[in-house]
């Protein structure tokens, strides 16, 4: 790869087989959910009846009963078959310094977990990172779902790189109980991260459904890695993670197969002419000026 940063419009997975082992240093995804078939299939059970319609062994009666609808179970195992080879591309293409994170719905972590237990080794999980929000309606029937997971995977546990004085402190809940230095200084955030969503009339915004902060995704890059690194998303929609990337000094990796994704990055990216473009023409959407800074002092609480 060029000095550059690169943005391809592909499916991630040959993107993926064509990068050599161990040459990238930190990854970030952020899949959609359930992009598999959605196969609808009855589950049907035969049992013994006299009034059944069907003949079986010894001249017995059987009817069939429905037993419900497999849809759900069938296109999360798809999901997971869907997920399963990236991940463990991602594996193989992560240096031995290197981190992974993943970023998930809390109603599909505990699959995922498992299946990255497997590909990453139970001994290179990290950190569940809690992204806590406030937005939205809240249901009165359960307790208010207002959060997603992050699955922090290092490559090997005793060589990942994890810098703790780059990452941005925070203040203390109660200032008055530590002191004044310590309360000038901060404390470091925890793995339950309070960020308001983006806002909606934010610089932030680009109008892609599924954006997140660049907060988070720069809380991320800094504490994992290293000014130069090469830093990859491979489900990348609106370019978050390049952003945040390009911002604190690293390389960045793009890849998205959605069209909507790549015109987004290409308004995000307008102005920019250190970026290589794989499968995709921006310039038709750019007018060449650059995009103001976007970093605003806002959003992380804890
Ligand atoms: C949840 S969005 C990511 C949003 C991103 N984190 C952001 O801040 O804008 C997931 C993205 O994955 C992309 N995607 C889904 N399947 C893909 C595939 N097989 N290869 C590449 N991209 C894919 C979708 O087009 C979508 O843009």
């Amino acid at each position: 790869m060029s000095n550059g940063h690169q943005i391809h419009f592909s499916d991630n997975l040959p993107i993926l087989q064509s990068l050599e082992d161990e040459s990238v240093d930190l990854v970030y995804i952020d899949p959609p959910f359930n992009t598999g078939k959605k196969q609808e299939r009855t589950q049907v059970k035969t049992v013994r009846s006299s009034s059944g319609n069907r003949l079986g062994f010894g001249n017995r009666l059987y009817s069939t009963i429905k037993i419900g609808k497999a849809a759900y179970d069938d296109s999360f195992d798809d999901y997971l078959g869907f997920l399963e080879p990236r991940l463990r591309e991602a594996h193989r293409v992560l240096a031995q310094h290197g981190s992974f994170y993943f970023h998930i719905d809390y109603r599909e972590v505990h699959y995922c977990k498992i299946l990255l237990d497997q590909i990453f080794g139970r001994e290179n999980f990290l950190n569940e990172i809690i992204w806590a929000y406030d937005y939205g309606a809240r249901t009165t029937k359960k307790w208010p779902t207002k959060h997603d997971n992050i699955l922090l995977y290092v490559k090997d546990v005793d060589q990942y790189f994890f810098d703790s004085d780059a990452i941005e402190r925070i203040p203390y809940m109660a200032p008055g109980l530590v002191g004044p230095e310590k309360a000038a200084r901060g404390k470091l955030p925890t793995d339950t991260w309070w960020h308001t969503i983006v806002p909606t009339n934010s610089r932030e915004k680009t109008g892609y459904p599924t954006q997140k902060p660049l907060g988070i995704l720069k809380r991320i890059i800094q504490a994992s890695s290293k000014p130069e690194d090469l830093v990859l998303d491979f489900f990348a929609g609106s370019g978050t993670t390049g952003e945040a990337a390009s911002r604190l000094g690293r390389r960045f990796m793009l890849v998205d197969n959605n069209e909507q994704s790549l015109k987004a990055m290409a308004q995000r990216f307008d102005g920019r002419d250190d970026i290589d473009w794989m499968g995709f023409d921006p310039k038709p959407l750019q007018t060449g000026k650059i995009q103001p800074a976007l970093f605003e002092p806002v959003g992380l609480l804890h």
